[in-house]
């Protein structure tokens, strides 16, 4: 999709990836780029216009579909990019260690939030014949982060989702990418090179939005902006259980006691 004269919403937008796709939309023209967060912060950012909005919340999300499509016009492109990372334990106690209040955190930020805005956009692009979803997953969500469940699981959910959305609506002109990068140089994970997700390297939050608008103008599914991420999910998809057994020997050397 060209990028040029099109209506986005970044969600996440306050800092990070979602603030470099904020200035990198605009650097390749979109008429409109709306940047929403929880955070208030996100009223500093240089977009067009600055929205509070909490993804995840059905309600909230409708209201900021419709007050974007009200006072600027019909959304072309949403970029549901807004995450957390919680349940990290480093000494592998238990897997399923994180209370359930972070389980329902990571559930409601890094899959319902897709959900909402897919409740909320699809019908109106249907009626206008298409539109777009970048949906920020993570490679975690074809691989595993070592140390977080709770982040692995709904990575696996919101790349689920992304593929069904895709295959649903395709024949409504809908289009949709799922970025899945490694390490990236934000607040969530910083650049701490001991992270078991920075292994391959950490990219600027620049760099992997330059990749993911890239992939959108493709109009590719998958956007992997780490180039060996591609190799890894092959290699699991053609033994499994070797992978598993590579990824136990892989965690051992992160943790700690
Ligand atoms: N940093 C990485 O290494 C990495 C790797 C792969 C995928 N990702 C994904 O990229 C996306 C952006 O993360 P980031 O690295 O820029 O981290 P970040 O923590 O800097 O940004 C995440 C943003 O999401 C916002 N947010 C959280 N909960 C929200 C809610 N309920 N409603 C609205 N906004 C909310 C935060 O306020 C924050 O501004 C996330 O989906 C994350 O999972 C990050």
């Amino acid at each position: 999709m060209e990028l040029a004269g099109k209506i986005c919403v970044v969600t996440g937008a306050a800092r990070g990836i979602g603030a470099a796709l904020v200035r990198e939309l605009k650097a390749r023209g979109a008429a409109h780029v709306a940047a929403t967060d929880i955070l208030p912060s996100v009223h500093d950012i240089e977009a067009h216009s600055t929205h509070i909005c909490d993804v995840t919340k059905a309600e909230k999300v409708e209201a900021l579909v419709a007050e974007i499509e009200s006072k600027h016009g019909s959304i072309d492109l949403f970029c549901s990019n807004a995450g957390v990372l919680n349940g990290f334990d480093l000494s592998f106690d238990n897997a399923g260690s994180a209370d359930a209040a972070e389980w329902q955190l990571a559930w409601d930020v890094n899959v319902m939030a897709h959900v909402h805005a897919a409740r909320a956009l699809v019908p109106r692009m249907k009626a206008r014949g298409g539109g777009y979803f970048l949906n920020t997953a993570s490679a975690a969500g074809l691989l595993t982060l070592i140390g977080s469940a709770t982040y692995s699981a709904t990575k696996h959910a919101a790349l689920g989702f992304a593929e069904n959305l895709a295959i649903t609506h395709r024949d409504d002109g809908i289009r949709v990418s799922a970025l899945c990068p490694q390490a990236v140089d934000t607040a969530m994970i910083g650049d701490d090179p001991n992270n078991p997700a920075s292994l391959d390297g950490i990219l600027s939050a620049e760099d992997v939005a330059k990749a993911a608008l890239d992939g959108v103008e493709a109009e590719r599914f998958l956007i992997l902006p780490h180039p060996g991420v591609d190799n890894y999910f092959r290699a699991k998809a053609a033994d499994y259980e070797r992978w598993i057994g590579g990824m136990a020997k892989l965690q051992r050397q992160f943790k700690v006691e």
